[in-house]
């Protein structure tokens, strides 16, 4: 099973990173991403096919010990599917998640009168409603959706946007839809007037929360993001404040061994935890903000 080695870092210090395991004798094989989180948290993240042996995780930690410091550690974690982006480029077929029915276009024939249609055409953007946390984050919204009126949304790591199509779909309110990616944004804007919503989804390319224009459209009653664990940590202070009182924010792209982590992270900002939903191996959990 593939493993991912993950740590958060400044910029100049996630590069340097990068670039001493591109030259460590033990590491230079594998394949690493540098990511942006917001401007002042990077991502780098090592694969490996199998749980890295004592050898590996040793060279992590002395890379790791030599550009930040002693008390920087790489956390490892078991990637239940790594393969997001291939599988959601499979021609598979619709998917059922609460209300909402998530299709291509090649199924439009199967949406019954009652479902709330999502016509998805991913090209390059992560999000045909396979994946389980998508999944999951679709049944979520729904369950929202069915308990409280949402009047401005925000999807933060939209990919294909179906999660914001989703939401301006089954509450008729305004989303955000927002990635650090700029092809997912314009595959997202695509996907909106595809589904006759794109006066209400608000695509835009930026990492995190830093941009004043989600100061200017929010605060946001819900927030969804599918991201990844680490970010999702990094990010909680700019989560909460961009969240309304009473509002809600589901969390995916979680291994259900980070469930302490992300819940002890979204407490510490005074949310409470107000359910979970485990789909192939993923966690997707839902806060509340009190009102
Ligand atoms: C797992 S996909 C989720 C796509 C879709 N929301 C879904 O649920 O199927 C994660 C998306 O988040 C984006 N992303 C990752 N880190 C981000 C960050 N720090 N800020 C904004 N977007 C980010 C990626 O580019 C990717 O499109």
């Amino acid at each position: 099973m593939t493993h991912t080695a993950t740590l958060v870092a400044s910029e100049q210090e996630a590069r340097a990173l990068v670039d001493r395991i591109g030259e460590d004798a033990i590491l230079y094989e594998r394949s690493v991403d540098l990511s942006e989180i917001d401007p002042d948290h990077w991502q780098v993240l090592v694969y490996f096919e199998e749980a890295p042996g004592a050898a590996e995780r040793k060279a992590l930690a002395t890379a790791a010990a030599g550009i930040i410091g002693t008390k920087a550690a790489f956390a490892i974690a078991a990637l239940p599917d790594q393969n997001w982006v291939a599988r959601s480029l499979e021609g598979l077929k619709p998917v059922r998640a609460g209300r909402f029915l998530v299709h291509g276009r090649h199924d439009r024939a199967r949406v019954r009168e009652n479902d709330i249609a999502i016509e998805v055409e991913a090209g390059e953007a992560f999000g045909t409603g396979h994946h389980g946390t998508t999944a999951a984050c679709l049944i979520a919204i729904d369950r929202v959706l069915r308990s409280r009126p949402v009047r401005n949304a925000l999807d933060l790591g939209t990919g294909t946007g179906v999660l914001a199509i989703a939401i301006t779909r089954a509450a008729k309110a305004p989303v955000v839809a927002s990635d650090i990616d700029a092809v997912a944004t314009r595959i997202a804007e695509e996907n909106a007037r595809l589904n006759g919503v794109a006066g209400l989804v608000h695509a835009v390319t930026a990492p995190g929360l830093s941009k004043s224009v989600f100061a200017d459209a929010g605060p946001f009653d819900l927030i969804v993001a599918n991201i990844l664990a680490g970010p999702l940590v990094m990010l909680a202070p700019a989560i909460r404040r961009h969240l309304a009182p009473g509002g809600t924010v589901i969390l995916s792209g979680l291994l259900v061994s980070q469930r302490a982590r992300i819940v002890a992270a979204y407490r510490a900002q005074g949310l409470r935890l107000a359910g979970g939903i485990e789909r192939e191996g993923w966690l997707t959990l839902t806060f509340r903000r009190a009102s």
